[in-house]
């Protein structure tokens, strides 16, 4: 049995990653802070779970001694907002600790890391659908340490030899995302949906997104396990909606007659984005199977089936 590390396991993305793994028969290991991972995303599953930060640098020890085959790298400091207020903070966590990361793969021989890697590393396209070869031009801190780290993953396959399998995902959604960050949309709309209560929606809601499922992201992680080459392509729908076209589509899956509330849009919301999954398509061997309203439809049952969780004191 094939041994996989995944750090930040126990988060949204991470959790659905080790469970895709168990399925696909790997042996898994988990390393995270639970910083915002939560136990009840991984809990009852067999895995080897270490609560510790990828910022120790004891980490790197750790990681050598459990040997594993490959490394899936999903731990980081993930808010956009929390980058431009403490870029320290963030660079610490997501450049810092994913050396330590690499650092960790190069001496444990692993067959190769994957890595979590943002469509933030674009910042505002020129051209759409964003293509692999579209410019990068991050315009947050979070988008600059996303491509620092591909660097560093380039230089480590070119100096020592580790085998790299990038992946940028565009908008994830699905069960488990938290709905207080402040990226999720459809996190959002599904806790507000099931509560009764309205959404705000910034702007006049014509903004399009590229949202894609949060197990398609899973398998597409899996895949790239496999894959020989080094690699570095978009984790997404390749298709577009606009944020007014999901509400209507996640008010109808909920069965809601909620009605939003429109506010001035955000500075430095970026009008459209979509990106072209053509390359892993060829590449991974993958394309997305879920379709948005039953993606959308799942997120929303779990949102309310996490509100009949009555919480203990
Ligand atoms: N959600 C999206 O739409 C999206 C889009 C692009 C890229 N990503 C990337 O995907 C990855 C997973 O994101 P997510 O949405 O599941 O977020 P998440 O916050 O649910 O997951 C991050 C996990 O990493 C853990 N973690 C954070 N800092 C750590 C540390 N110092 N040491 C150990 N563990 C730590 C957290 O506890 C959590 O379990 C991240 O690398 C993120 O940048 C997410």
């Amino acid at each position: 049995m094939k041994k996989v590390l995944v750090t930040g396991g126990a988060g949204f993305i991470g959790s659905h990653i080790v469970e895709e793994l168990i399925q696909k028969e790997f042996q898994v290991i988990v390393i995270d802070n639970f910083s915002t991972g939560r136990n009840e995303n991984i809990e009852n599953l067999p895995i080897e779970l270490y609560h510790y930060d990828i910022t120790n640098p004891n980490v790197v020890d750790l990681i050598v001694s459990l040997n594993p085959d490959y490394i899936i790298h999903q731990a980081a400091q993930v808010s956009v907002a929390e980058s431009v207020n403490n870029p320290l903070y963030d660079e610490n966590i997501n450049v810092k600790g994913s050396l330590y990361i690499i650092d960790a793969a190069i001496k444990a021989n692993v067959k190769k890391i994957v890595f979590a890697s943002s469509a933030a590393v674009y910042g505002n396209p020129v051209q759409l659908p964003v293509s692999i070869k579209h410019p990068t031009s991050p315009e947050s801190p979070y988008g600059l340490t996303k491509l620092t780290v591909e660097h560093y993953l380039k230089l480590a396959n070119s100096i020592h030899g580790l085998s790299y399998s990038i992946l940028r995902y565009s908008n994830v959604y699905g069960p488990r995302q938290d709905a207080k960050g402040e990226g999720g949309v459809v996190a959002i709309f599904s806790d507000r949906l099931t509560d009764n209560v309205s959404p705000t929606i910034y702007g006049d809601g014509e903004q399009t997104r590229d949202f894609i499922y949060v197990k398609d992201v899973a398998a597409a992680n899996v895949k790239a396990l496999m894959v020989n080459e080094n690699i570095c392509v978009h984790v997404s729908s390749g298709t577009t909606i606009s944020i007014n076209a999901l509400f209507q589509m996640m008010k109808e899956a909920a069965g809601s007659n909620v009605q939003p509330i429109y506010k001035q849009v955000r500075q430095g919301d970026i009008r459209d984005s979509i990106l072209s999954n053509d390359l892993s398509k060829s590449l991974l061997n993958w394309e997305p199977t879920f379709e948005l309203y039953q993606g959308l439809k799942e997120t929303i049952q779990y949102s309310l089936k996490n509100k009949q969780i009555p919480i203990l004191k």
